[in-house]
């Protein structure tokens, strides 16, 4: 059976997280497949909310297996952390959560290589989440990095002290003061190590091909968005992972003939967290109401997010590299209020008129051209039918679904899982 990928398509935060809870009653496998606790996914149902940041979002529906797949990079801290929260609540996550043995463990050293290299970057930082993921990665491609599957070997720990010393030099090589206790910080990582090691550890490229012949269907889970892919996303101030579709294959072993739908999902605006181009960037009272009214807050850091109307340019570009087969429109209520509407239909780039997303995106190159729409009063947070939903919505809708010929299969109309209307 095909596997279905469900990813984001701007800078992360779209509402990846509620729509894979959504979603999960369709599949027997949800699967994360990159990224790791840099992301912070949603879900609200039951008048309870719960932030995911590893683990994959089909937790809390008992049907589902969740796999961490191996593109994902695991910190055991966070992991323990997360696990915790679930057995507060009852979750009983023993037996449908699996660990690809090949994922890559982020050390301590990552965290604070992470940290010492914002610093050193001044006002250039890209603004990380500073969970070590770009320093784990690194030692990822470097062939330098501690897998999950390491942890059964019984070595492991002089690997990881040779490991942490060759970072403890490298923090030392920047010029720049972190205070760290690491005996405190390894306390806690070799305990979080137990608990991981308490979880079932799997051949997960096997698993999965083996559940596809089986007939069992998949969701792979995206993290973090398009325009933050290390390749296609505004490098520099990107993650280190493939976010886009490709990624799924490599951080699942899914072969590229046997991806069924792309879901994409967008907020009907944008947002950023962190630094970098942003041609829709608000600087005013629009941007104030989509920041306050859409409680543009990270997930994983409690930053605030910065807030601009929608990028059609970019969600062109973004759907083009995922080959993305059906659109999700998430916080369409956020933008009720609003008299007028502007979207992003072309970029004033060097003094030519573009419909591309060009190699540099800085506000010196590029500026929006917009088409306006109107804005609509209704409160749209109790709307469970599309049939009820305003004309203005609608005309919007029909826009962009016309302009990106996909289909647009779904309305998010609220944080929770209810607040969904199918399309
Ligand atoms: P993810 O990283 O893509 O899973 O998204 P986040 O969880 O980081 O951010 C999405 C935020 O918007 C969360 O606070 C969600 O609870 C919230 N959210 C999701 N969908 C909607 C929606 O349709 N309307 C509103 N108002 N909030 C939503
Ligand atoms: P989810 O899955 C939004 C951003 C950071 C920073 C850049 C690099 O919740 O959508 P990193 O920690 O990877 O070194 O940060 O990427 N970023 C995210 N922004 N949502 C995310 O994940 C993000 N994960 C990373 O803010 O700009
Ligand atoms: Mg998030």
């Amino acid at each position: 059976m095909a596997v279905d990928l469900l990813l984001g398509l701007q800078w992360g935060d779209e509402g990846k997280g509620k729509i894979v809870d959504v979603l999960t009653s369709n599949y027997n496998i949800i699967a994360r497949f990159q990224g790791g606790p840099n992301a912070g996914h949603t879900l609200v149902f039951n008048g309870m909310k719960h932030v995911l940041h590893t683990i994959p979002s089909g937790i809390f529906h008992e049907s589902a297996k969740n796999l961490v797949g191996n593109g994902v990079v695991i910190d055991p801290v966070i992991f323990k952390k997360e696990l915790d929260k679930l057995e507060e609540q009852n979750v009983d996550y023993r037996k449908s959560l699996l660990i690809s043995r090949k994922a890559h463990l982020i050390l301590p050293t990552h965290r604070l290589l992470d940290a010492a290299s914002e610093t050193a970057k001044g006002k250039a930082k890209i603004g990380s989440t500073l969970k070590g993921i770009g320093p784990t990665y690194m030692d990822k491609t470097g062939r330098n990095g501690i897998r999950v599957g390491d942890l059964e070997l019984k070595d492991w720990k002089d690997k990881y002290r040779a490991l942490a010393n060759k970072h403890e030099a490298m923090i030392a090589f920047y010029d720049v003061k972190i205070d760290y206790n690491l005996e405190e910080l390894e306390t806690e990582f070799f305990n979080a190590v137990e608990t991981l090691k308490s979880l079932t550890f799997i051949d997960s490229e096997e698993y999965i091909y083996q559940a596809q012949k089986n007939g069992e269907s998949i969701l792979a889970e995206g993290a973090q968005g398009s325009l933050l892919d290390i390749d296609f996303g505004t490098y520099p101030f990107v993650t280190s992972s493939n976010t886009t579709a490709a990624g799924a294959c490599t951080g699942l072993g899914i072969a590229p003939n046997k991806i069924g739908d792309v879901f994409g999902i967008f907020k009907a605006y944008t947002t950023r967290v962190g630094s970098g181009p942003f041609p829709t960037e608000l600087f005013d009272e629009d941007g104030a109401r989509m920041a306050k009214v859409g409680h543009e807050f990270g997930a994983t850091t409690g930053r605030a997010r910065r807030c601009g109307w929608l990028d059609l340019v970019a969600l062109k570009y973004a759907c083009q590299v995922n080959g993305v087969t059906k659109l999700m429109m998430m916080k369409a209520d956020v933008l009720s209020g609003f008299k007028s509407l502007k979207v992003c239909t072309a970029y004033n780039y060097q003094g030519k008129e573009i419909t591309h997303l060009p190699y540099n995106i800085e506000a010196h190159n590029v500026s929006p051209i917009y088409t306006d729409f109107k804005g609509w009063k209704e409160d749209l947070t109790a709307m469970e039918d599309i049939s009820t939903i305003p004309n203005e919505l609608n005309t919007y809708i029909d826009f962009l679904e016309k302009e990106l010929d996909i289909p647009i299969t779904l309305v998010s109309v609220g944080p929770d899982r209810k607040q969904t209307i199918f399309r």
